[in-house]
């Protein structure tokens, strides 16, 4: 048999890039989850979402992060759910969370009273929802446990670079079994720039040493190992996020032609909840919210998954899976 080839960034992850202790379990449990999936006709996404983590020091005390609340992902898995996927839902701690990311501002203590009324004196008493204070909660714990029955989401979390790097290549392999049914959602906001281990103090930076200076290492671009070596038959989707419009769909075709996977889903920080463009080799589809949607409750997420999901049908047929 074939060895699998073994990537310079692959060496680079091994030595610069701490190991989690559970790595190998998590791949394990994700490749059963994807296997079961496939077996019962099911396609299987995975969603990457939120930002990263980059320590300044090892005994970390201090560390640099980025703007992602982790919505685009979180929303995205729910719609894949509708869609009839299995979803791996690899996201950073604390970050949203599909079916509780539309509570997550709430104070549960205001959205729940007494049945009986009178607060104090009943305090042993059945405990009710106020819909009131939690719109749409019907709807969603509906929707939760048609997903809890089916199985259908396992959330994997991380927090570090290090971790979101490892946990990622260790999904590409799992997934690498069911080959075309699988589909990367890359929509995390992966830092660019990192300390290497043995580049970084072990103990807190000083104040008293004056001001600080960081040089920083780019971090390996993780889509060309993914899409070449570790999951080669995949239906692959990066993100491009910028700041100036003006350079974003150049920026989204020049990763195509890098990495060569499916599509790219381009975004500009501000505008990202209304409006993102759907990029791929040959097409360009312009995705938008309008006033309207926004009273109707029709979030961007909604149209992009049912967009990429259309693709990726065509994709499998494509490949002959
Ligand atoms: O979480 P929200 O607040 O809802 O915001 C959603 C979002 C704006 C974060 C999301 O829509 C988005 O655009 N995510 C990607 C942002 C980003 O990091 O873009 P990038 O241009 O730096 O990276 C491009 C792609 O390469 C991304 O798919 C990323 O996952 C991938 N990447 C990045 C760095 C790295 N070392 N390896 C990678 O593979």
């Amino acid at each position: 048999m074939a060895k699998p080839r073994i990537s310079s960034i692959d060496g680079k992850l091994a030595e610069e890039f701490a190991v989690p202790s559970h790595v190998e379990e998590v791949k394990e449990k994700m490749a059963a989850f994807a296997r079961n999936h496939a077996a019962a006709g099911r396609r299987v996404v995975l969603i990457t979402s939120g930002g990263t983590k980059v320590p300044l020091e090892s005994r970390t005390v201090r560390f640099l992060d980025n703007f992602s609340s982790g919505r685009r992902g979180a929303s995205s898995a729910e719609y894949f759910v509708d869609s009839g996927y299995a979803v791996i839902f690899l996201h950073r701690h604390r970050s949203l969370y599909p079916y509780t990311r539309m509570f997550s501002n709430v104070n549960m203590l205001e959205a729940l009273k007494f049945s009986g009324g009178d607060g104090a004196s009943n305090s042993s008493g059945d405990v009710v929802v106020d819909q009131q204070v939690l719109p749409n909660i019907a709807k969603a714990l509906k929707r939760y446990q048609e997903m809890k029955e089916g199985k259908l989401l396992l959330p994997i979390e991380f927090s570090t670079l290090s971790e979101y790097l490892h946990l990622l290549k260790a999904a590409a392999q799992a997934l690498s079994t069911i080959g075309s049914k699988a589909m990367f959602y890359l929509a995390a906001a992966v830092s660019d720039f990192y300390i290497p281990a043995s580049e970084m103090p072990e103990h807190k930076i000083q104040s008293s040493n004056g001001p600080l200076q960081l040089s920083m290492n780019m971090v390996p671009k993780i889509l060309s190992p993914l899409v070449k070596d570790w999951a080669p038959q995949a239906f692959v989707i990066s993100f491009k996020l910028e700041t100036d419009a003006t350079i974003l769909l150049e920026k989204a075709r020049r990763a195509l032609d890098t990495y060569r996977h499916q599509a790219v889903v381009a975004n500009v920080l501000d505008s990202r909840r209304g409006y993102v463009v759907v990029v791929t080799p040959e097409t360009q589809a312009e995705l938008i919210i309008t006033d309207e949607d926004v009273k109707n409750e029709v979030e961007i997420e909604e149209r992009i998954v049912s967009n990429l999901t259309a693709a990726h049908k065509k994709f499998i047929t494509q490949q002959g899976g």
